[in-house]
């Protein structure tokens, strides 16, 4: 089992996307352990992307992910990181390919409604940033043996 940070962003938020948002993880049979409505102040802004501080887009990137809340969330499944990003589709909505949330909601590069982990590394390292381990609420979903075979 892998685990990814997924936050709804605040044009998620302020469009009222978030509930079809979720449930297309819901459908996917993918299981959501942790989940938080909060404001994402500058200085967690600047930890979270760390690796875009320096690039010319960051002060709209800051301004825009501080500007409403967001909903943060851990995600846990086989996989998971690339099969949400992958439900994700490309970074800019313009890209994206229809079915994926960002091609089927999205027109922005910057306003693409959903962050996700791009991997191992920054998986852990974001959850550490959005979550105290006491706020995981790890669970067995009742559904498991009809969403996938025992050794899968
Ligand atoms: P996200 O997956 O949250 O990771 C970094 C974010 O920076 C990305 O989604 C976009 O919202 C934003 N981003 C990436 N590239 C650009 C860009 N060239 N101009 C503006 N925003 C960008």
């Amino acid at each position: 089992m892998e685990r990814t940070l997924v936050l709804l962003k605040p044009d998620c938020v302020q469009r009222r996307l978030m509930g079809k948002i979720i449930s297309r993880f819901e459908d996917k049979g993918l299981n959501i352990i942790a989940a938080k409505f909060m404001h994402v102040t500058p200085d967690l802004a600047k930890q979270h992307y760390a690796e875009h501080v320096e690039k010319p887009f960051y002060p709209g990137l800051e301004a825009f992910i501080t500007g409403a809340p967001v909903m943060a969330m851990v995600i846990e499944g086989l996989e998971v990181i690339r099969v949400v990003r992958d439900i994700l589709g490309a970074t800019s909505g313009l890209k994206a390919a229809a079915g994926t949330i960002r091609g089927d909601f999205s027109s922005s590069r910057q306003m693409n409604l959903v962050h996700a982990s791009d991997g191992p590394e920054a998986s852990a390292r974001e959850i550490a940033l959005y979550f105290k381990p006491d706020e995981i609420c790890e669970y067995e979903p009742t559904l498991t043996p009809w969403l996938k075979a025992g050794d899968e």
